[in-house]
């Protein structure tokens, strides 16, 4: 196996996106809209043999969504987009569960999502954003990614779960051990989901001691018929929280300034009218929507055309989707007033994002708070802007000059 290095700056080397796509190619990390235009042109849906036993990618907004909304066909419980030869993940509730449990499993995560109760983070989430940016504003240079949007989430996800968030650095080098260096070598993974579960695990045996308002407090205690939740599907839930909400809305941020820092127009018109942050938002996570995720097909079945058997897997394309011409009017640009937005960013059908509420007030504190103490700034010249690799897709590095 490559090193740990090799994976993450990319080890494929695609000739054709049709036949062969990996979503490790640096030409993808870096700028895969091309490409997608290229093959939407020749193919409707994509193939692979890199991942999995091969998998499919849909290159059209309605299959996509077709796709999501026929769970008697597609599940969700699978290992996620794993390189031949590597282990399986685990599956993480309710995002790798199907109908009937994964009513169930959602519903007891629900409350702490919905609109009001996530209105009471805003002032933390602010104070954060606001010492954040003061200390870029000072050094008068900075990294949006890493000394800003990186660290948003980890906040949120701590608050809600009730953890300390200076654990930050652990959590985000367990989701990379999960979803990115982890889908291509088992030794990453494993170490990765064993130090992360240990870690929730203890977090579960404090909570029962010391009960608080936290999520962690309310999943140790619920009932669902009767019974408690054993530990193991717990884990489960509170890993995800890691996986879901923090690489997630963290590209989200950091895409959102890396556009805005090569925008003036975008950018001054926002600081003019902040009441269109919320509006802009919702462009900014369409054009550069961040999240694939999977589905296991369970009958063989036909998309437009393409005969999918039992057990190919599908890529849910929604980064693809979200720029699709047949829906969206200038679907490559972003307009930062669009009117009319049907976005997937956060999915579509029983899986649709838990967290968007979360996700959306986070974004939108994270741009108002930037503009409003870096109202100017640039990319710096020379300075390499870098991304992730595999199932998401976000600015790692965004080099910044304030002014
Ligand atoms: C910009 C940020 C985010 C984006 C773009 C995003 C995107 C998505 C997408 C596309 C799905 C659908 C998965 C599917 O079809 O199988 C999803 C599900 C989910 N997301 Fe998010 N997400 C974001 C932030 C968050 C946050 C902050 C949290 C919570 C802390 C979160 C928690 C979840 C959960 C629990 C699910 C599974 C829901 C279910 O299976 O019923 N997400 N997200």
């Amino acid at each position: 196996m490559s090193s740990n290095e090799d994976l993450r700056t990319g080890i494929a080397d695609v000739q054709d996106f049709a036949t062969d796509w990996d979503l490790n190619d640096q030409n993808w990390t870096s700028n895969p809209y091309p490409i997608v235009e290229d093959l939407r042109a020749r193919c409707p849906i994509a193939h692979t043999e890199r991942f999995n036993e091969g998998v499919w990618m849909p290159l059209h907004y309605e299959d996509v969504v077709g796709i999501a909304h026929d769970v008697e066909s597609f599940s969700s419980v699978h290992h996620g987009l794993r390189r031949g030869g590597t282990t399986e993940r685990g599956l993480f509730p309710p995002i790798n569960t199907d109908p009937p449990e994964h009513h169930d499993l959602r519903r007891v995560l629900l409350p702490f999502f919905g609109p009001k109760r996530i209105e009471a983070w805003r002032d933390h989430l602010t104070a954060d954003c606001r010492t954040r940016v003061q200390a870029i504003v000072e050094r008068g240079r900075g990294d949006a990614a890493t000394d800003y949007s990186q660290h948003i989430p980890v906040g949120a996800i701590a608050a809600i779960l009730g953890i300390d968030p200076e654990h930050g650095d652990r959590f985000r080098m367990w989701i990379e051990g999960i979803l990115g260096v982890g889908a291509n070598d088992a030794d990453t993974l494993r170490s990765a989901m064993s130090e992360v579960r240990g870690y929730m695990a203890g977090v579960m045996r404090e909570r029962r001691q010391n009960p608080g308002e936290d999520l962690v407090s309310h999943l140790v205690s619920i009932e669902l018929d009767g019974r408690p939740l054993d530990d193991d599907t717990i884990e489960r839930m509170l890993v995800l929280q890691l996986v879901a909400g923090i690489d997630t809305t963290w590209s989200s941020i950091g895409a959102a300034l890396w556009h805005l820092a090569q925008h003036p127009d975008d950018r001054r018109r926002l600081v003019a009218e902040p009441s269109l942050i919320p509006t802009a938002v919702e462009e900014l996570l369409r054009a550069y929507a961040p999240v694939n995720v999977m589905r296991r097909v369970l009958n063989d079945t036909e998309v437009r055309g393409v005969e999918f058997r039992q057990g190919d897997h599908v890529l849910m394309t929604y980064p693809i989707a979200c720029r699709d011409p047949e829906v969206f009017e200038r679907a490559d640009e972003v307009v930062i007033d669009r009117a009319q937005n049907r976005h997937i960013a956060f999915g579509v059908g029983i899986h649709r994002c838990l967290g968007s509420n979360l996700a959306r007030l986070e974004m939108t504190i994270a741009v108002e708070t930037w503009l409003d103490a870096i109202p100017e700034y640039s990319l710096e010249p020379g300075a390499e802007v870098t991304w992730s690799t595999g199932q998401i897709r976000g600015p790692r590095n965004i080099p910044i000059l304030v002014g």
